[in-house]
């Protein structure tokens, strides 16, 4: 089970306790449990957040182990992808109290060097965020920039510009994506967003992937194997086993789920300007159906290519979306537990975002739920097409750290 280390745990209790004073346990309790569910409501509200002592405090109690491991399985992937490179410029806009950013420094393999620009607007944050990063690994140089992105200028361009849980809190996302994408990347270089995996930020999420899905290219997590062309909901998101609860995440919560922050899921997705998408698979009409053309192939069986997006999603069944790239509706994925055999099983054991050949497949409509169920059968054939990708493992997660 994944868990924040040890010292960045110990970092934000001393953090708490010199803003509110040694005894706050037991004098400020019913405050912090307050602050946490005030911050969660006005977020999920999107009633405006901003970040004066109190939300900050609560955000480090409540947010921040979970966003850390979040984006260290963020880095993972880019590490494995060639994103992360020997030496580095890395813009984060909206650093917030730091947990990305000191999930990079925690996590940046020894070969590299980084410097590392954080912006954020809120004074609060930025004294917590440099409390936190404090002592972190020296080859990852902060600046600390007290602004917000709409007033920032940078001197030089970026390698990596990460905006990690911040879009839905900006005005104009659109407006801010285009401006890193069109000034600040540096040849080669990628903008990541994560966003919570949460129904209507996700949803809004994949929308502004669509806005640049014809001008820049998507790098990851999904594969146009028709060329771009998908509308309509999109609700995709990586999930990752939850994390263990921090020491104080257990006093403050005193068992009560809605004060516990372990689960993590994230919607997310990489621009580059140019060059290849990380998965170059292309769709082959003489073997394939398109999902675009769907309706067609109702209460038939169909051959199809496609990338497996998201985990599962039903307690009974196996239940995943699927996509690729050209669907008017969604598609899921379905296999009945008594159906797994050695030819299907495929479809459990593929990753977020890999790409799957499905052949003899039967193809249902859900008029109620206005999308497809692709029932993969005992005689369904599930082909894994990519080979496994080397995933970083984490000393504090099972298995060996690599
Ligand atoms: C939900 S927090 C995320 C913080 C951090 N990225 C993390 O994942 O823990 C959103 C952050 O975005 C910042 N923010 C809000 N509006 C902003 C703007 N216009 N420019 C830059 N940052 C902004 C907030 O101050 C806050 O710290």
């Amino acid at each position: 089970m994944q868990r924040i280390p040890m010292g960045v745990e110990v970092k934000i209790e001393q953090y708490i306790e010199a803003a509110l004073g040694a005894d706050w346990k037991q004098a400020q309790m019913p405050r912090m449990r307050d602050e946490i569910l005030k911050l969660k409501k006005r977020y999920w509200n999107f009633s405006g957040t901003s970040y004066g002592m109190w939300p900050t405090l609560a955000y480090l109690a409540y947010h921040f182990p979970a966003y850390y491991c979040q984006m260290r399985n963020v880095y993972s992937n880019l590490l494995s992808c060639g994103i992360i490179k020997e030496k580095m410029r890395i813009l984060e806009v909206g650093a917030g109290t730091g947990a990305p950013a000191r999930a990079f420094a925690d996590f940046l393999p020894e070969v590299i060097q980084a410097e590392y620009d954080a912006l954020e607007p809120y004074d609060d944050s930025v004294k917590a965020m440099k409390f936190i990063l404090d002592g972190a690994n020296p080859l990852c140089k902060f600046n600390f920039i007290e602004k917000p992105i709409e007033q920032f200028t940078p001197t030089a361009k970026y390698d990596l510009i990460l905006m990690a849980n911040v879009a839905s809190e900006l005005r104009n996302p659109e407006e801010a994506i285009s401006k890193l994408m069109e000034n600040f990347i540096a040849p080669g270089g990628s903008l990541v967003v994560v966003e919570p995996a949460e129904l209507r930020i996700s949803t809004q999420l994949r929308e502004m992937q669509r806005a640049f899905h014809k001008k820049y290219t998507v790098f990851a997590p999904c594969t146009y194997l028709w060329g771009p062309r998908c509308e309509g909901r999109c609700w995709s998101f990586v999930q990752v086993p939850d994390i263990a609860p921090t020491k104080l995440q257990r006093e403050i919560s005193n068992g009560e789920k809605a004060l516990m922050n372990v689960d993590i899921k994230y919607s997310h997705f990489i621009l580059r300007k140019g060059g290849a998408p990380l998965k170059k698979f292309r769709g082959n009409p003489r073997m394939d159906a398109r999902m675009m053309d769907m309706e067609r192939h109702v209460e038939r069986r169909i051959n199809l290519t496609c990338a497996k997006m998201s985990g599962n999603l039903s307690e009974n069944t196996n239940l995943f979306k699927i996509c690729d790239g050209s669907a008017r509706h969604e598609h899921y994925a379905v296999l009945n537990p008594r159906d797994v055999s050695e030819s299907n099983r495929g479809l459990i054991d593929a990753e977020y975002g890999e790409i799957l050949r499905f052949r003899n497949v039967l193809v249902l409509e859900s008029k109620k739920e206005n999308a497809y169920n692709l029932v993969i059968g005992k005689n369904t054939e599930v082909e894994r097409l990519e080979k496994p990708r080397l995933k970083r493992k984490f000393e504090d997660e099972d298995g060996e750290d690599f």
